[in-house]
């Protein structure tokens, strides 16, 4: 455990509520393990406060700060600079030190972009399908579009929202997103066949403890048409709609690893360090152990 001196650097977490967060256990994993003198703590702040809140950052010298929900957009207004693909997002959970203010990212979607990299799965000429408009769809979407894939079907029980951030998408990269009603997810071009070729994101919130058994689309013939699926929930570990992936023959993968990797990209941006694999997997087994998860 790192020993808080005259010298140790804070980092910390801005958001409400807070308590409930992970991050604390990841950053301040990673500092123990990497001998770096840095404390993380979460703090609570109403909507109101948030230009008081980074000021007060800034001023105290916090050398990075994650933002978490409600403020993720807010935020925005707050900072001297901001990474583009964060700025087409909308929203930033990573501040970083700027000279006399901080810089935004979005390290929810580096975090994705890494693991999809370490499972080897390239959005590059892929088609994707996004199930679910949530907060999350949108950076997912920015994502796809930005690592060049062909095409993007995002696919929402309430099409005005998947209609919103497909236009927000097209607006950047040309038509890549087609938005479509959830019910009419059997006319995506090779339902019914076998061919396994799209990259399936799970971003609804459909299938989040307690309602372990509920699952966005319940049709085989969908996962027959899956050829990586990733749920962007981790409670449950294993989804219903990861179950039907694997029933369909293709791997699947849960939100835990976005979590984890979302957490190391803010602190090596923060303190300018590379995390290995050995690394973060050991974080990752404490998330696990603290999350209560045994497999
Ligand atoms: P928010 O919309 O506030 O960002 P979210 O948890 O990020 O919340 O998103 C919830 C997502 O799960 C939405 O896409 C939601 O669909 P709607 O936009 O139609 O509400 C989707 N969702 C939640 N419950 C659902 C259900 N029973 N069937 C289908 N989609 C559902």
């Amino acid at each position: 455990m790192n020993l808080v001196k005259g010298t140790t650097r804070v980092c910390g977490l801005i958001g409400n509520p807070v308590g409930h967060s992970i991050s604390p256990l990841i950053h301040n994993a990673l500092a123990d393990m990497l001998g770096i003198n840095l404390v993380y703590a979460a703090f609570q702040v109403d909507a109101d406060d948030i230009s008081a809140a980074v000021k007060g950052a800034k001023a105290l010298n916090i050398l990075g700060m994650n933002v978490t929900v409600p403020h993720k957009s807010a935020v925005i207004n707050e900072l001297k600079s901001i990474d583009p693909l964060a700025e087409q997002i909308g929203a930033v959970n990573t501040l970083v030190c700027d000279g006399d203010g901080y810089r935004g990212y979005n390290t929810d979607i580096l975090g994705l972009k890494r693991e999809l990299k370490e499972e080897n799965i390239s959005l590059e000429n892929a088609e994707v399908i996004i199930l679910g408009a949530g907060g999350v769809s949108k950076a997912i979407a920015f994502l796809c579009a930005s690592e060049n894939a062909s095409k993007i079907y995002l696919l929402n029980r309430t099409i005005a929202k998947a209609e919103a951030i497909a236009d927000s998408v097209n607006s950047y990269y040309n038509d890549k997103v087609t938005a479509m009603l959830l019910d009419d997810y059997r006319s995506i071009p090779g339902y019914g066949s076998d061919e396994k070729k799209y990259i399936v994101i799970q971003a609804s919130s459909v299938g989040l403890h307690p309602k372990d058994d509920e699952v966005i689309i319940n049709d085989a013939a969908f996962y027959r048409m899956t050829k990586a699926g990733i749920d962007v929930i981790y409670n449950p570990y294993e989804t219903m709609f990861m179950k039907l992936v694997k029933e369909a023959g293709s791997p699947a993968y849960n939100g835990l690893k976005m979590l984890l990797y979302q957490g190391v990209e803010a602190f090596e941006l923060w303190n300018n360090v590379q995390i290995d694999k050995k690394i973060s997997d050991k974080v990752y087994d404490l998330m696990k152990k603290e999350l209560g998860i045994n497999e």
